[in-house]
This record gives structure tokens, sequence and C-alpha cells, in this order.
């Protein structure tokens, strides 16, 4: 019998430091150790993320370990994060696999972490089928990609200035609430009323979105509205927020639905941590049926930063002989691969 592929996978591209252990493509583990001290400051902050991650890799990379049943010799390759994401996070995990790799005299594999958002719908055993086409929406990135099969993907278009989650992140600290803000205005959505306001956001051309434009018409609204009530925005939060959400997804599901029929594709899907979002979910399902797609939204774990999409990511590279030497170095901002 062929030795399984086993892959110990690593991801600290942000604030979650994580670890998984995926075997012949299924996640036989995934731990996350969530990185709290960020929520004081409104917003991660680097210095602090690349700290944390320094200890947390060790606890984590053991307890996936424990936790898959699986002892450091039956390993076949360390996978890791490499871009992008903020550099200090990711030097912590590419020098911890490298070092790992080459102590145990492990092939290395490199993974761009948006390919992993995009490919953490084949760790499920419902897979979509090629062409595939996901919208990745996170808290740093809004991009639609087609993917003609696991490693071919083109990025269609992406934002050109905020990402999706950072539009929901900034309209809440506008509202005073704590970071990250998109799970809260979620919250006070699901019992307002989406059409109460209107938010002017600019038409962006094919399939690039702007999300500055809805953060600036909200910081103006409640500017004139304070005026008149200093406790608008706490009086109307449900409806403020909404309306917000249903802006943010009426813009991202416009640009989805065109790029899904200009493509002729009909296997769609969402990924990253915004995809977590109950307006989000609710549109892709309305848009199946109307439009005949097959929808496809991870498990919430596998929506939100984690080592398990690294894993899956490093599995089709392993199987297409794609490795990386102990000279790689991190990138804040690589070019999709
Ligand atoms: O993918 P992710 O965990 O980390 C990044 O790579 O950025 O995404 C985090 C983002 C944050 O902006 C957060 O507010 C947003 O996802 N988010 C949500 C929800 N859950 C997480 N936004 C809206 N609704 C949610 N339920
Ligand atoms: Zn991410």
């Amino acid at each position: 019998m062929n030795q399984p592929i086993t892959i110990l996978a690593i991801e600290s591209s942000c604030d979650e430091t994580s670890a998984a252990i995926v075997q012949d493509g299924r996640v036989l583990s995934n731990h996350i150790a969530t990185q709290k001290i960020h929520a004081r400051f409104g917003g991660v902050v680097p210095e602090m993320a690349s700290r944390a991650h320094m200890e947390n890799i060790v606890p984590v990379i053991d307890a996936a370990l424990v936790d898959s049943g699986v002892s450091k010799s039956e390993l076949t390759a360390v996978a890791f994060t490499q871009a992008p994401g903020l550099i200090g996070s990711l030097l912590v995990g590419t020098c911890f696999a490298k070092s790992f790799a080459q102590a145990l005299g492990l092939p290395l594999i490199s993974v761009h972490h948006m390919q992993a958002h995009v490919l953490a719908h084949f760790i499920d055993e419902r897979k979509p089928e090629f062409p595939f086409m996901c919208l990745t929406v996170s808290g740093g990135h809004t991009q639609i990609v087609l993917c003609r099969s696991h490693l071919d993907m083109e990025v269609l278009g992406e934002t050109m200035d905020d990402a999706a989650g950072e539009a929901f992140d900034k309209v809440a600290k506008m509202l005073g609430l704590p970071y990250p803000g998109g799970p809260l205005i979620d919250k006070y959505a699901k019992e307002g009323d989406p059409k109460k306001f209107k938010f002017p956001s600019k038409e962006m051309k094919d399939y690039t979105f702007s999300f500055s434009g809805i953060k600036t018409s909200v910081l103006y609204f409640l500017q004139a509205q304070r005026k008149e009530d200093p406790e608008f925005a706490e009086k109307n939060i449900k409806d403020i927020c909404a309306s917000v959400q249903h802006t943010i997804i009426k813009m991202l599901m416009t640009k989805l639905e065109k790029a899904a029929k200009d493509h002729g594709v009909k296997h769609v899907g969402i990924a990253g941590g915004v995809s977590a979002n109950s307006g989000l979910r609710a549109a892709m399902l309305e848009a199946g049926e109307r439009l005949g797609w097959e929808v496809y939204i991870p498990k919430f774990e596998y929506c939100t930063d984690n080592a398990a999409m690294i894993g899956i990511t490093a599995h089709y590279k392993y199987l297409q002989g794609t490795f990386t030497d102990l000279s790689a170095t991190p990138s804040a901002r690589a070019t999709w691969t």
C-alpha cells in the first residue's frame, strides 16, 4: 500500500495561529488560537500579532498532532502560508515550517492564503465542480476568482480600496461597536429594516469593487443625524446595520452574478470571514434558486482563517509536485500564483 500524503499545515498570516493535519485530502485536526488582545485596540496590531504567534505556535502544532493521532515520523510534508498577510506574522509561521521541515528532512510547500480560502470548499464531502466561481470576502480581501481546476485560478476582479470585511468593521466602529464589528452588524441587522436608510455607493466597472464610498456616506449620515439627536445611532442601530449590510451584500451579489453569467459558471461559492454573514448566505441561496446555481458555503470554521485550508491546498500542490525550498521567504503582498 502507498504511504498516505500526511501534511502538517501552518497558518499565521494575520491574527489567528493555526495548525492542521491533512491526510490524503482529509482534515484529521485543525487547531486555531485566536488572539483576543487586538479587540481593545479596535483592530489588529501587527507587532502584537507576531508576538502572540510566537507564543502560540508550538502549543497549537502540538495540539494538532496529538488530536490527529499522527506522529511526527508519519508526516510527509510541511506546508505554510507564505503570502499575503502581515509580514511579522507570516515570518513566524514560515520560520517554524522551514526549521521543522529541515529538522525532519521533509519537503516544504508554500501556500498562497487567498488560493487556500477558495480551496476551503474542497475540504467538505460535497465538492464544487469546475469551472467554479468563488467570491472571497475577508477583512483584507474581496475577490471574484474563476477556478478552472484546483490550482488554475484567475482573479477576475477585486476591491480597489477597502475590503468588504473592513467596510463592516469600520462602520461598526463608527457605531461604537467593538472589533471585529462584522458579526455584530450581522446580529443587529437580523432585527432591522434593510430599506430604512439609503447609503449611496460608487458604481464600479466590470468586477471591480469599491467600499470606501459607503463608508464615507455612513460617516456623513451619522454626523448629520447626531447633530439633531446625539443618540441617533444607538436608537436606530438595528435599522442602520440592516441597511448597511443590505447595501454591501447587494454590491457583492451584483458583481458575482455578472461574473457567473459572463463565464457561464453554475457552481458558485463564497469564502473568507464575511461568508459567515447570515444575510450574504441567504442571498447566495436565493440566487442559487433563481439562477439554477449549485451553491457552496464552507463550514464556519473553514470560512475564517484556518490551517485546514492551507493543508488542502498543499495536498493538491503535493500531487502536482510543487515544492519550495529552504530559501523561501514570506511576502506581505505576493501576487497571485
Ligand atoms: O477571513 P477572516 O477571518 O480574516 C481575514 O483574512 O481578514 O475575515 C475576518 C473578517 C472581519 O472583517 C470580520 O468582521 C468579518 O470577517 N466577519 C463578518 C462576519 N463574521 C466575520 N462580517 C460580516 N458578518 C459576519 N457574520
Ligand atoms: Zn483570510
